[in-house]
């Protein structure tokens, strides 16, 4: 099994920089580093206006900009040896969606962010040369999309930010919590993903060593530290699930369902299942009805197993905090009813080693990952147990390796 050591050097920053002096024949102005995460507890909850547990991972997407004379935006992505040229404004379809949008959504004129910070103000966006290269694997539910509309916005507002340092008032570098904004709107407003906003404010304002708390309504952001006697061990199942083949968007719909039912049915407004109970749910199941009474159990059930994780992480309780992943894990494949055959069985295969304290699926669901919280004398033993039952059970052999909680975005020049 990899350790998290020997990937940092094979990381793709070095590759990118070469990268893009081979086919550009000068340095970038700037490269950006942004991670990808699992998420400890808190599925489905970000959307749900929520408070959710996650942590960046040592896997990372690296983007290379230099600026162009004209407006053209000219991208080339290692990982599928394919360049897309088109103007600044646009939006093409596949991957290079998620650069565009992102660069598209950071020159908007007219648009705040939340801490008010302009994103477009002081500088005339330029066109771009960009480079991407990432060891973050695609559809497995470790948020690729965010680490690269992350790392997109982080460089593309480095370059723009020093070459508006000779205008009047310059330009002052967004906020860790604005890029993660301009990176979901990327997402959400020009790719068309209905994605919550946990993936990009974990890539953007991550710290190593530590999990992050966010509040997903009003988007505030601490981190809490991972103990050192901990691991994490992902296991990929390698069934890839795009966020938007649509299952995905049929939760969120669903959600907006129970809410509008929970509206009608408590004398208060309710405007997000944050806003609501276990106990009122089970009160107004009938009112719900089915799959919404279960969708929002497991929402508001899932909301207190985020502050009993946090407070078991802040206690350093290792075996309490496993205990609500696994708790996690079974209220996702049955209330929620996003798991598989395949994830099932790698959870099964890991909760049944000594010295796995929980496992839990991450990301949208219906395939990728499986995140399991071991002593880390027990991650080789873990990482067999999960491989031979899912092989034994579906004939996929997961891809399984411990991780690091990593960095969030760094920008190099
Ligand atoms: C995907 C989405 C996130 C979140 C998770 C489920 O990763 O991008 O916003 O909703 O699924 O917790």
């Amino acid at each position: 099994m990899d350790g998290p050591d020997e990937r940092a050097e094979t990381g793709p920053a070095p590759r990118v920089r070469e990268a893009y002096e081979d086919w550009v024949g000068a340095s970038p102005d700037a490269v950006a580093v942004a991670p990808g995460r699992v998420n400890l507890v808190g599925g489905h909850v970000d959307y749900n206006g929520g408070v959710v547990l996650p942590a960046p991972i040592d896997r990372t997407t690296a983007v290379a900009v230099g600026a162009r004379p004209d407006s053209q935006l000219r991208v080339r992505s290692l990982a599928f040896d394919e360049t897309v040229t088109a103007p600044l404004a646009s939006v093409p379809d596949g991957w290079a969606a998620y650069v565009f949008g992102a660069v598209a959504a950071l020159a908007e004129p007219d648009r705040d962010t939340e801490d008010g910070e302009r994103p477009g103000a002081g500088v005339a966006p330029s066109g771009l040369e960009v480079v991407v290269a990432s060891d973050v694997p695609l559809g497995a539910g470790l948020s690729s999309s965010a680490a690269l509309c992350v790392a997109t916005v982080g460089v593309a507002d480095a370059l723009w930010t020093r070459r508006a340092a000779d205008t009047p008032g310059g330009r002052r570098r967004l906020s860790c919590e604005s890029v993660a904004e301009i990176a979901w709107r990327a997402e959400t407003e020009f790719v068309g993903t209905d994605c919550g906003i946990m993936d990009q404010l974990t890539s953007a304002c991550g710290q190593a060593g530590h999990a992050l708390r966010i509040d997903c309504r009003d988007r505030t952001v601490s981190s809490v530290p991972m103990p050192d006697d901990a691991a994490l061990l992902v296991a990929d199942t390698t069934v890839a699930h795009e966020l938007r083949d649509g299952d995905y968007d049929e939760r969120v719909a669903e959600c907006r369902e129970a809410v509008a039912r929970l509206d009608e049915a408590l004398d208060r407004p309710v405007e997000s299942l944050r806003d609501v109970s276990p106990d009122e749910v089970a009160a107004h199941a009938d009112r719900l009805g089915d799959p919404y009474a279960a969708r929002a159990r497991h929402v508001t059930t899932e909301s207190d197993r985020v502050d009993e994780a946090v407070s078991a992480l802040e206690a350093a309780d290792l075996t309490r905090l496993g205990g609500v992943m696994t708790e996690a894990h079974r209220s996702l494949a049955t209330d929620y009813a996003v798991s598989c055959a395949e994830v099932e069985a790698v959870v099964a295969g890991l909760t049944a080693t000594d010295g796995v304290y929980g496992a839990r699926m991450v990301g949208g669901g219906w395939g990728g990952s499986v995140v399991a919280l071991t002593d880390p004398d027990a991650t080789e033993t873990a990482g067999r147990a999960a491989r031979e039952r899912c092989e034994r059970e579906t004939g996929v052999t997961p891809d399984v390796y411990e991780t690091r909680v990593g960095d969030g975005l760094r920008v190099e020049r």
